[in-house]
């Protein structure tokens, strides 16, 4: 093994400090501007359901999307829009640029993070790839592009599950980076023969047991409904288990009258829209003598806000504008395109 390891237990990245909040007034003045903006620069907003309500209602009105991450990439794939604006965290953005290098991808700050992305490293990855060349990579579309350029597949949460099973029926065995948690809940359905990477989200791997027990105690009708990212013992609780449109659906179809939710509490904006008679409840990330770094929102997807989406639209240049090296991008492309044909071949 000549693997170069990397400290999951003490990353070595910092939280983002929070965003001033704006005023009313100010609101509705960027609120004017960001529209006037779009017009102008014939652009549209593909946020992901982890923004704020007023960013994801901002999208809405003015004819972008709203969606998980497989969606905002299929969505700017085929939005003839010469400027697509990404609120989310830089892999979106980055994404977004690889599948379309014409057009002009605008994010509200590059400095939104993620720690998944964060966790795997591609000289680290790399070490470990090439440690077991007889493998398949699959990442995570959580990851950079030079981790996506390694790879063989990128995959989103919403089809893992059905690519790693479509793979292991071909008899291949599988390197699934970074996160630690969505590939053991993969490796557990599909029995498929994965080597795991051990990234893991900030905000889902806050999720605790010993709380969740005890609120469901107090809400005993409520459902369960978990984000893959979260860990094992989350998970097999779960009513549902599946990335965030998938939770959306979930909340509709589950009989439940009462929801607890174990993902970014911004996805509420959406699901409350879908079931607007229902109670969401907050998965509990802190347990007794505990506390939450995440507390539920993930503090790169706070980052954008509407100043911040203001700026990116009207300066654009090196702090906004997603820019990735040609042939890095070339690279990338590849294995985002089988994503997308994979997802395709699954709708029909
Ligand atoms: P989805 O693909 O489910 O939207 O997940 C993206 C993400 O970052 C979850 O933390
Ligand atoms: Fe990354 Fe977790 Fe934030 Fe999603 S919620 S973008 S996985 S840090």
């Amino acid at each position: 093994m000549n693997s170069i390891m990397f400290n999951y237990e003490n990353p070595s990245y910092f939280l983002p400090v929070k965003p001033p909040i704006l005023s009313n007034e100010e609101k509705l003045f960027y609120l004017n501007k960001i529209e006037m903006l779009l017009k102008s620069r014939n652009a549209v907003i593909i946020a992901h359901y982890y923004t704020d309500p007023e960013i994801q209602r901002l999208a809405e009105k003015t004819g972008g999307c709203v969606s998980d991450s497989l969606e905002m990439a299929r969505f700017g794939n085929s939005y003839p829009a010469k400027t697509l604006l990404v609120a989310g965290v830089r892999f979106m953005g980055e994404t977004a640029k690889i599948l379309n290098p014409e057009k002009t991808v605008l994010m509200p700050t590059l400095k939104a993070e993620c720690s998944l992305d964060l966790s795997c490293p591609i000289k680290e990855f790399n070490s470990f790839c090439n440690d077991h060349p007889d493998r398949t990579v699959v990442v995570y579309a959580n990851t950079s592009a030079s981790v996506k350029a390694r790879a063989d597949w990128v995959v989103t949460s919403s089809i893992a599950l059905e690519l790693i099973e479509y793979l292991s029926s071909l008899g291949e065995k599988i390197i699934w980076a970074p996160d630690r948690n969505l590939g053991n809940y993969i490796k557990h359905k599909s029995k498929a023969d994965i080597i795991n990477w051990q990234g893991s989200c900030i905000v889902h791997d806050e999720f605790k047991l010993a709380a969740l027990k005890n609120m469901k105690r107090i809400y005993p009708d409520a459902g369960l409904i978990v984000h893959p990212e979260s860990p094992k013992q989350i998970i097999d609780l779960a009513d549902a288990v599946g990335s965030t449109s998938q939770l959306i659906n979930a909340a509709k179809q589950l009989p439940h009258k009462q929801l607890i939710v174990a993902t970014d509490r911004a996805i509420f904006y959406k699901m409350q829209q879908v079931v607007p008679n229902k109670e969401l409840l907050e998965a509990p990330t802190a347990g007794e003598g505990a506390t939450c770094r995440s507390c539920a929102h993930c503090p790169w997807m706070e980052l954008n806000t509407l100043k911040t989406i203001s700026d990116s639209l009207e300066l654009g240049g090196s702090k906004h504008e997603i820019n990735i090296n040609p042939a890095l991008s070339k690279a990338a492309l590849l294995p985002l395109n089988r994503m997308l044909d994979f997802a395709k071949k699954l709708k029909n």
